[in-house]
């Protein structure tokens, strides 16, 4: 089956997921944000990089409408064609409409206002693409697909701003973030356990644990570790599939990320954010961004030597460092690319995202996240 995906903010990092999910030779991008998917089934919830799925159709759309089930049937459309406008797509909307009246079904249009593409809220608040006859038709060009699905905005927002520990000062991994690093380090595994070396808050391990991997987070600070615990605490304690037995465990304890010797059993992907140094609210100074670059260095540099001997060759490591903004807007990390080959890595190499394609930033932060991928030789 094809699937098109609407790739999300940062399109590349969208892609390289997608391609750490389905391998490269199954993605291809077809327009900026735009790529078809080959597979058997997209776990939509799971991928945080991408807006909407949709499957192709090799049918005729009225064909496609005349066939579903029985009952009331709400529908809307999105257009990402590049002359597509919302006149003619809501003309679409009412051509369908009446034909489906004319076979004695009864059809709800959702209106897409000023845009021939509904927004994800719309699209969401109405279920289309989550509930029986609640359809999306998704339009680019000569294809045609049903959405299966976009994504949650509501639930993202409750797990990021709804836990029990959060801390401003460590920083708030967005959870659609968590669940790009967790697919960039299990390259499309469903089971295993997920390690974040520098937890803080929980955050990856939160994700990890919904996408039904098992959980072991360590961190320099007792703090942390108990804020984690909290956390995970209060997301088993309104997950009933995390409350079963057999569910995915959850392992943490304090730890240096430098010198740790963590327990680890196979399989193991890593997943982290290190240590982003402090929260700045304007670029650093030349001579201070040397001396924050340099410090990071040293602690990615130390702790992926550390792990190194405790890993299998080929476990992969999705790393989010920190790269910071310079006065002339453009953004400079820990380059460590020249060390990896040394500390015994090898770095992951993706179709459409180059190494510096991989900067997860908004335009008003000062320090950004480079994310870096990595397997060990
Ligand atoms: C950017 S925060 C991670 C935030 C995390 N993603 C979350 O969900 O809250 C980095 C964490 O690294 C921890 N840290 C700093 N140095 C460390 C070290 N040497 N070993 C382990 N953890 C360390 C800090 O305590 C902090 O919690």
């Amino acid at each position: 089956m094809t699937f098109l995906m609407v790739l999300g903010r940062e399109p590349k990092i969208s892609l390289a997921e997608l391609e750490a999910i389905f391998s490269s030779s199954k993605v291809k991008q077809i327009a900026p944000q735009l790529a078809l998917v080959t597979a058997h089934s997209i776990p939509f919830n799971r991928i945080g990089g991408s807006i909407k799925a949709a499957q192709l159709i090799n049918q005729p759309i009225q064909d496609y409408l005349s066939n579903l089930p029985a009952g009331k049937i709400t529908l809307g459309i999105s257009d990402y064609s590049e002359h597509a406008n919302p006149r003619k797509t809501w003309d679409l909307a009412l051509k369908y409409k009446n034909m489906l009246k004319r076979h004695n079904r009864n059809v709800r249009l959702v209106p897409n206002g000023k845009s021939p593409i509904l927004t994800s809220a719309t699209s969401h608040h109405n279920q289309l693409g989550e509930k029986t006859n609640h359809i999306e038709i998704v339009k680019f060009g000569k294809y045609t697909g049903i959405s299966i699905g976009t994504q949650n905005i509501t639930a993202y927002a409750k797990r990021d701003q709804a836990r029990p520990a959060r801390d401003a000062f460590v920083g708030m991994l967005p959870p659609k973030l968590a669940q790009i690093l967790v697919n960039l380090a299990t390259t499309g595994a469903k089971t295993g356990t997920i390690l974040d070396p520098f937890c803080g808050t929980g955050v990856i391990l939160q994700e990890a644990i919904l996408m039904g991997y098992s959980a072991y987070g360590t961190d320099l600070s007792e703090k942390m570790i108990d804020y984690s615990r909290k956390n995970l605490d209060w997301i088993t304690n309104r997950t009933l599939r995390l409350q079963k037995a057999g569910a995915p465990k959850l392992y943490l304890e304090p730890g240096d990320a430098t010198s740790h010797k963590w327990q680890l059993a196979e399989p193991n992907f890593i997943a982290s954010e290190i240590y982003l140094g402090h929260p700045l609210s304007a670029p650093p100074a030349e001579i201070k961004l040397k001396q924050l670059q340099q410090e990071a260095k040293i602690l990615l540099t130390t702790f992926l030597k550390n792990i190194s001997a405790q890993i299998l060759s080929g476990t992969t490591l999705a790393l989010a460092t920190p790269s910071w903004k310079r006065s002339d807007g453009s953004y400079s990390g820990v380059n460590i690319l020249d060390e990896i080959d040394k500390l015994g890595y090898n770095a992951i190499k993706y179709r459409y995202a180059s190494y510096d394609d991989l900067l997860y930033h908004r335009e008003d932060q000062i320090v950004a996240r480079q994310i870096i991928v990595l397997r060990k030789k």
